[in-house]
């Protein structure tokens, strides 16, 4: 890239500006100063400064929401599998990947960004990111899941699934289920745990965003609101998180 492009897109100045200020000898590029706005630069590798300071190319991230059929794994690569979740989407977002997983045959919302950290937080247990589903059962479940599930149902391999279970129909063939941890195949566990098996999965809301607006097998960008609903899920956990560490820490002490 052309230094006096790069610094434009940093946001330094307008581009002729940005040739003005490279004529005045305010620019270096890894510490040699450089007179001529037509450098050829790498944004990844070389080190710019304007009157001292570090310049830095701005990221912009992709954030996309898929509708996602059955038949399709959520993984960028399986060499067994015919489809992915990455043959939905186009050349460009090949780059970017699942947040999370849903099973070959679960449809519902899946989302794909190359913002590495957001990823992070929002597939970590800590940030209890939200996840809800609609879940059709073979049979009714043989207990109570409604009662349970708020105060945690012990799996196999004792692992402990908390949520909310609200059954839909009168048969208590058909619930939603809120689950924050999001454990693999989770749901099926816990069903399974209660001796049904689960017909039918769909995810509804992931962080509070549906794609129920899509078509199966369609995508879109989110919308601003979106990312800004997806970026608040680690503000106050952190916090929170560290609270519970200190008074485990306190408890320990006493
Ligand atoms: N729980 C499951 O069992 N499967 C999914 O795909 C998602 C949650």
């Amino acid at each position: 890239m052309r230094l006096n492009k790069f610094l434009a897109h940093c946001g330094i100045a307008s581009r002729r500006q940005c040739d003005e200020i490279i004529f005045e000898k305010r620019v270096t590029v890894n510490e040699t100063i450089i007179d001529a706005p037509g450098t050829e630069i790498d944004p990844d590798k070389d080190l710019i400064t304007v009157d001292g300071d570090r310049v830095r190319l701005i990221k912009q991230f992709t954030y996309i929401k898929l509708q996602k059929p059955q038949g399709y794994i959520s993984t960028k690569k399986d060499p067994h599998a015919d489809q992915t979740v990455m043959d939905l989407l186009p050349k460009p977002y090949q780059h970017l990947v699942p947040i999370g997983r849903l099973d070959k045959d679960t449809t519902g919302i899946l989302l794909f960004t190359d913002d590495g950290d957001l990823v992070h937080t929002l597939i970590h247990p800590r940030y209890e990111v939200e996840k809800q589903y609609l879940v059709q059962l073979a049979v009714a479940p043989a207990g109570f899941p409604e009662e349970e599930l708020p105060k945690g149902v012990t799996l196999e391999e004792k692992a402990i699934a908390n949520g909310q279970a609200i059954p839909l129909n009168g048969k208590r063939t058909l619930y939603r289920v809120i689950l924050k941890e999001g454990k693999k195949r989770e749901v099926k566990r816990i069903f399974r745990h209660y001796n049904t098996k689960v017909r039918k999965l769909h995810r509804e809301l992931f962080a509070g965003i549906s794609a129920d607006d899509l078509a199966p097998g369609d995508w879109k960008k989110l919308t601003s609101d979106e990312i800004k609903k997806l970026k608040e899920q680690s503000v106050g956990k952190e916090f929170t998180q560290k609270r519970r560490q200190g008074r485990q820490k306190k408890l320990k002490q006493n």
